[in-house]
């Protein structure tokens, strides 16, 4: 689309600064700027339709109606979900293995973006390892093409970006790097991402950050993750003065989501709060960015909590290497797995099917449609501690 074509004679163009007299348009420019901003998609201004969708759905993220009328601007499309580890958090860990093991081939991948022509910000994981993907990169230069305003990111797990990958990896065209590391000493990342070495992933590391600095470029950013794991308890500080050291962009840190899985948290509210304030002034001190924080507010862990879940509106949808579109959450693999699979018929029908109605038809009255989504400690209230074992008003907190 011809950018020019859609320019009205009430519209004004001020340098790379476009400004429409639509009042539509204008709103929901300035009302998501920031949020464009943060996400590095400063292309979409000039993308009046995809900027109108992105408006659009965040409404109706906000109603939560029967019948969705935008197309979700945020994705996961799972290339591989082989992987060279195997990490105690992670669902292939679980035995929880649904779905073959498997690549999804390119000119699958071209079919499925084809359906998402709104998307603005694309994650190419899934469950597995995206850099093992034999055309990975060929993957990403042709989305950077077909989008070139989209944010296109990964989460790896660093272990296999020699120096061939890492200069592929900074030029082909990724906006967003996330390495997973999940510990800051050599026997916690042993125990957590078992079959990687984390002296090869620090190593890993800071060859990327001197490739794009040698490069003079300034993406993709590149960052480091933290979950926050029983295992890995009291290094998020530490994990942050290796951030710095390293000079990566930014940290990201979230908690573990267990979902039904039956994890437990070793963490009371009380040490997960000191732990969150040591690790923020430590951020603070040494200038490091932070992409993501897990919240002070634990209301969402109190049994009171209304379910709430809004993934049935297609938050954060992910697409399986085979093509079935499930849910954002990491529970994908019993009620709420599998919506409809886009390469045998078209998005549009998947998206506002009678599965996608029924569960949306009991979430908005903040009933869980099924006994996976009855369970998930997303909205439930065992994060902290074992069940019925201590609850938060008899620790002292009250939500
Ligand atoms: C599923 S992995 C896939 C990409 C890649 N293999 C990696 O490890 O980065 C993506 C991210 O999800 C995180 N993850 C895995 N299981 C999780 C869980 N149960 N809760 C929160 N994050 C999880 C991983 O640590 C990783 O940072
Ligand atoms: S490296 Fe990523 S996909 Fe592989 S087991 Fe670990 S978290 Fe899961
Ligand atoms: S409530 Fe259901 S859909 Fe939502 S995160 Fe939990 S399991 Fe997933």
């Amino acid at each position: 689309m011809n950018f020019h074509e859609l320019l009205n004679d009430n519209t004004i163009v001020k340098g790379k600064f476009v400004v429409w007299s639509d009042a539509d348009m204008l709103s929901s420019i300035f009302d998501n700027y920031k949020k464009l901003k943060e996400n590095h998609a400063f292309g979409v201004i000039l993308h009046p339709e995809i900027l109108k969708n992105y408006n659009h759905y965040q409404r109706e993220l906000k109603e939560h109606p029967l019948i969705m009328k935008s197309s979700p601007p945020s994705a996961e499309i799972e290339l591989t979900n082989r992987c060279n580890l195997a990490c105690v958090q992670c669902l292939r860990s679980l035995g929880l293995k649904p779905y073959a093991l498997g690549d999804m081939s390119f000119d699958d991948y071209k079919k499925i973006l084809a359906q998402f022509p709104f998307l603005m910000n694309l994650s190419l994981n899934g469950f597995g390892e995206p850099t093992m993907h034999k055309q990975f990169f060929e993957v990403v230069e042709y989305t950077r093409k077909e989008r070139p305003w989209c944010k296109i990111g990964i989460y790896s797990n660093g272990m296999l970006i020699d120096e061939n990958k890492a200069e592929q990896l900074i030029h082909c065209g990724l906006t967003e790097l996330n390495i997973s590391i999940d510990a800051a000493y050599p026997d916690t990342y042993k125990r957590v991402r078992r079959g990687g070495k984390l002296e090869v992933v620090h190593e890993n590391i800071k060859r990327l950050v001197e490739i794009k600095k040698h490069s003079k470029l300034d993406l993709p950013l590149i960052g480091i993750n933290f979950v926050m794991l029983n295992e890995n308890e009291g290094e998020l500080v530490p994990f942050v003065e290796q951030a710095a050291e390293f000079g990566v962009d930014f940290v990201n840190c979230i908690t573990y989501a267990s979902y039904n899985w039956g994890f437990r948290n070793n963490r009371t509210p009380k040490n997960y709060r000191q732990e969150l304030d040591a690790v923020s002034k430590r951020m603070e001190e040494l200038n490091v960015r932070c992409k993501s924080f897990p919240s002070e507010d634990i209301s969402w862990t109190t049994a009171e909590k209304e379910f709430d879940c809004d993934f049935f509106w297609g938050q954060d949808l992910r697409i399986t290497h085979e093509g079935e579109i499930t849910l954002g959450c990491c529970s994908p693999f019993k009620e709420t797995f599998s919506y409809g699979n886009v390469l045998k018929q078209p998005f549009k029908e998947i998206w506002n099917n009678e599965k996608f109605q029924k569960n949306r038809e009991m979430g908005r009255v903040h009933r869980p449609p099924n006994k996976t989504c009855a369970s998930c400690d997303e909205y439930c209230k065992r994060f902290f501690a074992f069940e019925n074992e201590v609850s938060l008003s008899n620790i002292g907190i009250s939500c």
